[in-house]
């Protein structure tokens, strides 16, 4: 099966076709599919900014879209950033500057459990859909380790490992990632559907 991913994250993107290539999905980027949207998301939750963006992107394109929304949750924060991880602090922040915002506003905090969250959204042109959901708890690092992966990762502290999710490999991140997780309920999902991974 063919289908578009809703995202213009390349690191995201990378992340995504990695798992979904090896489910037998062939992925295609919203660039090869011939359209270029940025998607408002305008939802309150993890759930329905990923249907926005996988309608929006299936419905430009007439191919199955695959979307994501994912985001840190911060229970010291009452759950910010949450689905604004990607606006923390305004536009002017880049990543580095997002992390840097969240370690200021924990300072001081001995509460430091966190968890990121991943929705996987699939909307098919006949209006159906499928969606799954993965969350990976962990804690915010006192600094930030690491230079793998992306966003939130270098300040994402596994206790379990001693590491940050950036000190992680690709394919260590993938096995215990919100991502890795939401893709593999997804592929459940995927083949208990009348969709079928390889029609
Ligand atoms: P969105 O799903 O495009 O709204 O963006 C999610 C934001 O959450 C990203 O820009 C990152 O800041 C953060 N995020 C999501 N997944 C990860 C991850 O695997 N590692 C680090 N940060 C992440």
């Amino acid at each position: 099966m063919r289908a578009v991913l809703a995202s213009q994250n390349k690191k995201k993107i990378a992340e995504l076709q990695a798992i979904l290539g090896e489910l037998g999905v062939e992925v295609l980027s919203q660039q090869e599919a011939g359209v270029d949207l940025e998607v408002e998301e305008t939802g309150t939750t993890f759930e329905e900014n990923a249907r926005l963006k996988a309608r929006a992107v299936m419905e430009a394109t007439g191919l199955p879209a695959i979307a994501d929304d994912s985001g840190l949750v911060v229970d010291a924060l009452n759950g910010a950033p949450g689905v604004y991880s990607a606006r923390y602090g305004g536009p002017g922040l880049d990543d580095t500057g997002r992390w840097q915002l969240l370690l200021k506003n924990m300072k001081g905090r001995t509460d430091r459990a966190c968890r990121f969250v991943c929705v996987i959204c699939c909307a098919f042109p006949d209006g159906g859909e499928l969606m799954a959901r993965g969350e990976c708890p962990g804690e915010v690092a006192q600094g930030a380790q690491g230079a793998g992966g992306f966003g939130y990762d270098p300040i994402f502290y596994l206790p379990q490992l001693g590491k940050t999710m950036a000190q992680l490999s690709p394919q260590e991140k993938n096995g215990l990632s919100h991502r890795g997780q939401a893709l593999r309920e997804f592929q459940k999902e995927w083949e208990k559907s009348p969709y079928g991974i390889d029609k």
